[in-house]
């Protein structure tokens, strides 16, 4: 993934920073509009995992949609082009000056959290003399089996609509006029890599879809959200997710009528691999039970380990050649034997005052020195967008592949 050249590139520059492999974003996005056009499917990119704005700009040139979960993303997806009609609204906690901009905005659709944000909605839309479109955001009760910091779809997480409250939603439909139903929202969860979830989840959907329209509501849009996985572990050799298999699952199991729409949410698997974060050694403490590095980027750089315990691969690539590897031939692999006195354990630590400031325990690298170049991988996804001031520190800078 980093060859000389680029590593040449990064000896010259401040870290830490997020470096974009945008070849592995366009490839990605490729991969995924090919198998989702294929069932004539609607992805729209969830722009909360990364709203950088080169970003932005390609994943729009892929015709994708945006799913936004506030009105500064709204206002973003607009101004990069996203187009007003393909924009979906969703979370649990919308405050009146975001609906009222959506409105003015005339969004595609709202996907609502509870009865009570209908009603909102229906009365800021009477306001405006306006008609809202809205899906219903359900909470299915499917276990997406992941962690449970990222599990959204059960019964005791605060997203959707407890499917014992769909009466009351029936009644407020009807009783609202300046709100026009869509359909039917679904998110059950994020880093879901087992498709027998997702096929628990069309099961589910078929059966709520019954319920509206046995009640003679017609229901034009199934959003089944998003959530597909991407590999932590092996960022090089499995970099682009399975899209063909998750589409598939929803073609199989999804009971789709003529008319009807399906539409998906998906961030992660969409950029979670076109990034890492470069960072350097700043010190190498070497103590009686454990040897640390100390990183220039913590976790007000990449929360993820810290705050779901999220395993990031480490690699120092001021060492590359030395780096311990997994399915080598055998002439190579007497080589790195010779090599393995020179193999440390280190925690992986950033410069936060907080115990929890470290990305990982006991990481298998060569020997490390002060001014060691360290990409922590897969971090396009949930990363840069979750950096935060704390300390004061200065906001962590991006770098392009294609500059
Ligand atoms: N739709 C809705 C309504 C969502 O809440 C989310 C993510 C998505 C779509 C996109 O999910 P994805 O395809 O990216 O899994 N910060 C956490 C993940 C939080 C996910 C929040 N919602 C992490 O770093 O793992």
């Amino acid at each position: 993934m980093f060859n000389t050249n680029t590593i040449t590139r990064f000896q010259q520059l401040e870290t830490p920073f997020y470096y974009y492999h945008l070849d592995v974003l366009r490839q990605t996005l490729e991969a995924c509009r090919t198998a989702s056009s294929k069932y004539g499917f609607h992805v729209h990119y969830a722009m909360k995992a990364n709203f950088n704005p080169k970003v932005l700009d390609i994943i729009r040139e892929y015709g994708f949609g945006a799913d936004c979960v506030s009105g500064n993303e709204v206002k973003a997806a607009i101004a990069h082009n996203f187009g007003k009609e393909n924009v979906v609204f969703a979370g649990v906690g919308k405050s009146d000056k975001e609906i009222n901009l959506a409105l003015d905005e005339d969004i595609f659709c709202f996907n609502a959290e509870s009865v009570q944000e209908l009603i909102v909605i229906n009365d800021l839309a009477k306001a405006k003399n306006k008609i809202a479109k809205i899906a219903i955001r359900i909470n299915p009760n499917v276990d997406a089996h992941t962690h449970h910091f990222i599990t959204t779809g059960l019964d005791e997480n605060k997203f959707g609509i407890n499917t014992w409250q769909l009466p009351e939603v029936a009644e407020a439909l009807r009783n609202c006029p300046n709100l026009q139903f869509l359909g039917i929202h679904f998110h059950i969860g994020s880093q879901i890599t087992d498709m027998e979830v997702y096929k628990n989840l069309c099961t589910r959907i078929n059966e709520i879809q019954d319920w509206f329209e046995d009640r003679g509501f017609t229901i034009k849009v199934l959003n089944t959200g998003g959530g597909l996985g991407i590999d932590y572990q092996n960022p090089d050799t499995n970099s682009i997710s399975d899209f063909e298999s998750y589409f598939k699952v929803f073609k199989q199991f999804l009971n789709v009528k003529p008319g009807q729409e399906v539409h998906f949410e998906l961030g992660r698997a969409l950029v979670g691999q076109s990034a890492s974060l470069i960072s350097r050694v700043l010190y190498v403490k070497n103590g009686q039970k454990k040897n640390f590095l100390v990183l220039d980027a913590g976790m007000t750089e990449l929360i993820r380990p810290m705050l779901y315990q999220a395993y990031h691969l480490i690699e120092n690539l001021s060492r590359k050649s030395e780096s311990p590897e997994v399915g080598k031939s055998e002439s190579e692999e007497s080589q790195i034997s010779n090599l393995v006195s020179q193999i440390y354990k280190y925690d992986v630590v950033g410069p936060i005052c907080e115990s929890t400031d470290c990305f990982q325990k006991d990481v298998d690298l060569p020997e490390s020195f002060r001014g060691d170049l360290i990409a922590v991988r897969t971090a396009g996804a949930y990363g840069e967008v979750m950096a935060s001031g704390y300390n004061l520190r200065d906001r962590v800078g991006s770098v392009y592949s294609e500059e």
